[in-house]
């Protein structure tokens, strides 16, 4: 099988660590890099947990830092309750033997997009700051993608200080989301899917046994992990059982699992009540975004117990 060049912009984060396992466990995706952005902690430990989760999952992909600020508000939050101490679950790593690339996460972007010259998709799975800079700096940078998908967005939000108008990763960097959308067709795995797909208790409880036989770091991670967001789900407020960016990496994988419609979407940058919004017009304008609406949860379930089985069998 030949193999599809894929990066993985992020700010891990559980889900985004989610996110790499299931891309990285699939034949048919070569992670080319991974590239670092602010986001659910500071850009100092999404670097890090880059470069650890390269080394845990054994990925060997390029590993670019990004921006440590959005475009234009500041955003800086210290420590996250939903990603626990450190960002991923509260998981500690061997000290990363692996270096990151020199060059900036943007250059390295264009940099492989123009060397699978079309060939090349890109997942964004933080905020969209990294993009939006990538495409300032290169305007020609579309051309040379196969695919765009981000998780973020939606039909409703989750940033609960704007009235819940905005999701997460669109908040943090308005300015970047309303140019990324402007510039590419975009594949957006929203809150309304990836809630829809939420995990279930047994998925977890055959997610933690799966691993709990596994003889490698990968496998011990991942029993972590899931251990982690078993934890921290099914209260009030507690939704680690949305695996937001794994469904991304997911409906790429077996297109069965999300369906899209294409609506004209756009993002409201003007910090406003419903700032970070991404307004969805499926009337009146030219579509330009593909947005997953229905999803196949059973078949997502399967997909990241069938995930855990490929490391801890490895
Ligand atoms: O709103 C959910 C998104 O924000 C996910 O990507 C999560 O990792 C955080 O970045
Ligand atoms: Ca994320």
């Amino acid at each position: 099988m030949k193999r599809i060049p894929i990066i993985i912009d992020c700010d891990p984060g559980v889900d985004d660590s989610y996110a790499i396992a299931l891309a990285n466990s699939h034949p048919g995706f070569e992670i080319v890099a991974l590239t670092a952005v602010e986001g659910n902690v500071p850009a100092v430990l999404t670097r890090y947990n880059c470069l650890c989760l390269d080394e845990t999952f054994d990925i060997g992909a390029k590993v670019a830092y990004g921006a440590t600020v959005p475009l234009v508000r500041p955003y800086f939050r210290e420590e996250s309750v939903t990603h626990g101490e450190g960002g991923v679950g509260g998981i500690q790593f061997p000290e990363p033997q692996k270096q990151p690339e020199e060059k900036a996460a943007w250059d390295v972007i264009y940099e492989e997009a123009v060397k699978y010259n079309g060939e090349l998709v890109l997942f964004a799975v933080g905020p969209l700051t990294n993009i939006a800079t990538a495409l300032r700096k290169y305007p020609d940078l579309p051309k040379y993608l196969k695919k765009f998908v981000i998780m973020g967005g939606g039909t409703f939000g989750n940033v609960t200080a704007t009235g819940a108008k905005a999701e997460f990763n669109i908040w943090v960097d308005p300015l970047a989301a309303k140019e990324v959308f402007e510039k590419l067709e975009v594949y957006m795995v929203g809150l309304n899917a990836t809630h829809a797909a939420a995990v279930e208790a047994k998925d977890f409880d055959e997610m933690i046994e799966i691993t709990s036989k596994g003889t490698n770091r990968a496998s011990d991670f991942l029993n972590k992990l899931s251990k982690f967001s078993k934890e921290n789900s099914f209260e009030r407020g507690q939704d680690n059982n949305v695996i937001h960016d794994a469904l991304a990496i997911a409906s790429e994988i077996n297109p069965d699992v999300v369906k899209y419609e294409k609506h004209y979407v756009w993002v409201e940058d003007r910090e406003i009540e419903n700032v970070g919004e991404t307004v969805i017009e499926k009337e009146g304008k030219e579509p330009n975004c593909w947005v997953a609406m229905d999803v196949d949860q059973p078949l997502f379930a399967q997909m990241m117990i069938d995930c855990c089985r490929y490391y801890a069998e490895k």
